[in-house]
């Protein structure tokens, strides 16, 4: 083994900081999810919202990339994107989609899985013209996900949407929008000592309702 794949295996880290138990998470997920984001925010940590979204393309591949939650409500959670993004071409041929957090100062993953569903455009409208010009701009000038020969393509373009939405409201492009995942099945992990860490999973019966169960680490 090289010295720094001798270095990089030495790397480890014991979690101290926390447990998780059954009463504690209680039987709503999403109402546990919301505790946990409360404490991440108040930690102060950065970028808590950012979170992994793994989806498949039509062969099966798996392709994960970080998004920004930006929504969270009782349907699921809500990110924004280009629908014509290679992430919006996995789901348009499969909605099953995977969402990571972690948050490593408080030793914690939450683990989300379920189905991808397009938002109401009237949502996607308002959340849109909640961000800065340069953003709502920059959703016009950039074909995600597309190869494009040189950066200046970038530029030419950003200003070309400039000088066309100088006088008036920058609109919606209509291949920019939120998804929402609902989720069927969503994991909280605490870390412990000696990789004893806890899981409690819960999973979304035929009913409708959220089933606890724990899982060996
Ligand atoms: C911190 C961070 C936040 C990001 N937030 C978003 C986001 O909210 N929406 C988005 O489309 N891309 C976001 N990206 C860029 C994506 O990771 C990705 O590069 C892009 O969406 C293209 O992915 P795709 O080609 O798989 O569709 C973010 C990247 C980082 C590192």
């Amino acid at each position: 083994m090289s010295q720094h794949a001798k270095h990089i295996a030495d790397i480890r880290q014991d979690y101290l900081l926390a447990a998780l138990d059954d009463e504690t998470v209680g039987d709503d997920p999403l109402l546990f999810f919301r505790n946990w984001f409360a404490e991440a925010e108040a930690a102060e940590i950065t970028e808590i919202n950012a979170m992994t979204l793994a989806t498949a393309d039509g062969q099966g591949r798996p392709h994960a990339r970080i998004v920004l939650l930006k929504g969270l409500d009782d349907l699921g959670f809500v990110f924004f994107t280009n629908y014509d993004s290679a992430k919006g071409q996995d789901v348009a041929v499969n909605p099953q989609v995977a969402l990571l957090f972690f948050w490593k100062e408080l030793e914690r993953q939450v683990r989300i899985e379920g189905v991808i569903e397009k938002i109401d455009p009237a949502e996607s409208d308002a959340y849109f013209h909640s961000r800065p010009v340069g953003s709502r701009i920059g959703a016009w000038s950039s074909p995600q996900s597309q190869p494009i020969a040189h950066r200046n393509v970038l530029d030419v373009n950003f200003e070309r949407y400039q000088k066309e939405f100088s006088d008036i409201e920058i609109p919606r492009p209509p291949h920019w929008g939120g998804y929402r995942v609902v989720a069927s099945r969503i994991e909280f992990w605490q870390g412990r000592s000696s990789r004893m860490h806890d899981r409690l999973m819960f999973e979304k019966n035929a009913a409708g309702s959220w089933q606890r169960s724990r899982l060996a680490p």
